[in-house]
């Protein structure tokens, strides 16, 4: 469709989770004429469900060499070093100035220090928390009204199309579709020399998910549209322990954030066996991948849907001071993790993989940026560290401010980047969980995966495709295409490896696979 109004800026954030609101008022602060866009309002995104905290060596005789073998570790020889070297030793310095922003964590009365929890994975007590277990609330609360004290531009409710691209192939801007009443309505351009993918991630292409239903993988599928590279797309990450709601529960799940484990819960089967001991030292503490599959290979063994999370010795009190949110969402369901222990099970919780980049935040698209879950920056490789995603958006947008003010070019004259694809219907959303649910979830093998391929290609074949452009369309259309490039990829992985856990070739290979799995869908950009 043609923009029918157009505005000019220096940069363009898509997304104001924490790591568009730091890319924003990083740029704004250096004199830069900034727009954020957004598809719902500025705080719908991801960044404020987050529970457990912010991970970064502050604490006494903690060090980033520390955290970065733990990163190391988790990540299943994937990650790229000099990335994670930069995550954790700009980490710390990172989260001072989210303070300085105005962020408030939960510190100690008497020393004003900042108190750290343990998560799987962590050797050593590192996860700054706020407001108990409601850090992500936090941290938006501060950065929005930030972004609003500096009188950065806002255009809420607004869904981006494409990029738009000048005659050189560097990005020139953005197509977005505005929705609703206001100064500007339909379909109109974002002109700017610096186009920052900040969307997020894509957990809503499952049935179950901790992700809220705007992660949609709009950036994922917007960066592949326009020709840039993704990387390790197949590494889905599912969380260990997400309250249970049933057989049939669909969409966003209450999480029980890893910090009720790093406080001493214990994770038990219907017979109150601690199944976690003998599966690795860390136990309950493990990193994720190894937690989730602990949780579903007793499932299995057992007949269960779920297992346990018990935290009653906790206590009353510290149940609320500590866990408020996790109580509150327990009891909305008739839990009471004061007197009865917590029916969990995983559920799709991050994606460690995206559009790639490198470690100024580059995309393989000159002039396109990606940071936080949309990115694949090499810090997470096979399976994220638990904490570190908050961080990561942290650390990478200030880089990117950095390279955009000392490379910047005002936006050429743009067009976008692909041809419109026409649009499937809402309902296909569904679809498209269910299929990757069944067939691409927490176990996979190559048969589920080529049963998902051949239903995935089946759906987009048949869909209803003469539907009315909405958010919801684009949605879908969005996850589709996101589904098919991830389960082309996890088919290709022939090994188990983090979270890419494949039932038919249940080891590591590191002779072949130690090296990523790369899509583009056009490779003559490349
Ligand atoms: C949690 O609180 O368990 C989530 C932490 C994370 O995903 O990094």
């Amino acid at each position: 469709p043609a923009p029918g109004w157009s505005v000019d800026a220096d940069v363009v954030v898509i997304g104001s989770g924490v790591a568009g609101l730091t890319v924003a008022l990083r740029c704004a602060a250096g004199g830069a004429d900034v727009a954020v866009v957004t598809k719902a309002c500025l705080d719908d995104g991801s960044t404020r469900w987050a529970q457990g905290g912010i991970a970064a060596a502050l604490g006494e005789g903690d060090t980033p060499e520390q955290h970065l073998d733990d990163t190391l570790v988790a990540g299943v020889g994937l990650c790229d070093e000099e990335a994670v070297r930069a995550l954790v030793t700009e980490g710390p310095d990172a989260v001072r100035r989210l303070i300085a922003t105005g962020a408030r964590f939960d510190s100690d009365a008497a020393t004003g220090e900042i108190l750290l929890t343990r998560e799987g994975g962590h050797r050593r007590r590192r996860i700054a928390h706020a407001g108990g277990d409601a850090t992500g609330a936090e941290i938006s609360r501060a950065l929005v009204a930030a972004v609003r004290d500096a009188g950065i531009r806002i255009i809420e409710h607004a869904l981006v199309l494409d990029l738009l691209e000048d005659g050189d192939g560097r990005a020139a801007g953005v197509l977005l579709h505005v929705m609703g009443e206001g100064q500007h309505d339909g379909v109109g351009a974002v002109r700017a020399g610096a186009v920052v993918l900040a969307t997020g991630g894509m957990g809503q292409i499952f049935s179950a998910t901790t992700n809220p239903s705007v992660s949609t993988g709009d950036g994922v599928a917007l960066a592949l549209r326009a020709g840039a590279e993704v990387s390790d797309l197949e590494f889905v990450q599912f969380h260990p322990t997400v309250l249970w709601l049933g057989p049939d529960a669909e969409g966003q799940q209450p999480l029980v954030s890893e910090a009720v484990r790093g406080e001493g819960a214990h994770l038990v089967d219907a017979d109150g066996v601690r199944f976690m001991i003998g599966q690795h030292e860390l136990a309950e503490l493990a990193p994720r991948d190894i937690v989730a599959k602990g949780i579903t290979r007793r499932m299995q063994e057992t007949g269960a849907e779920h297992m346990y999370l018990d935290a009653r010795h906790f206590g009353a009190a510290m149940w609320a001071e500590r866990f408020p949110t996790i109580l509150a969402a327990c009891r909305a369901h008739g839990i009471d993790p004061v007197t009865e222990p917590i029916p969990v099970a995983p559920a799709a919780h991050y994606a460690s993989g995206g559009v790639r980049t490198d470690l100024r935040g580059r995309t393989t698209v000159p002039g396109l940026y990606a940071c936080g879950e949309v990115a694949c920056t090499g810090v997470h490789g096979a399976n994220r560290l638990a904490s570190n995603s908050l961080l990561e958006g942290l650390v990478f947008a200030e880089r990117i401010a950095a390279d955009i003010a000392a490379s910047h070019r005002p936006a050429g004259e743009g067009v976008p980047a692909a041809e419109t694809e026409r649009l499937v219907a809402p309902e296909t959303r569904f679809a498209v969980q269910r299929v990757m649910t069944a067939g691409a979830g927490v176990l996979r093998s190559r048969e589920s995966l080529e049963r998902a391929a051949a239903e995935l290609a089946r759906i987009e074949e048949t869909a209803d495709k003469a539907v009315e452009p909405g958010t919801d369309a684009w949605e879908a259309t969005n996850l589709l295409l996101v589904a098919r490039v991830l389960v082309a990829a996890a088919l290709r992985r022939e090994e188990t490896r983090g979270s890419h856990w494949r039932e038919d070739r249940p080891d590591r290979d590191d002779a072949a696979w130690r090296r990523h799995v790369l899509v583009t869908l056009r490779p003559d950009r490349t």
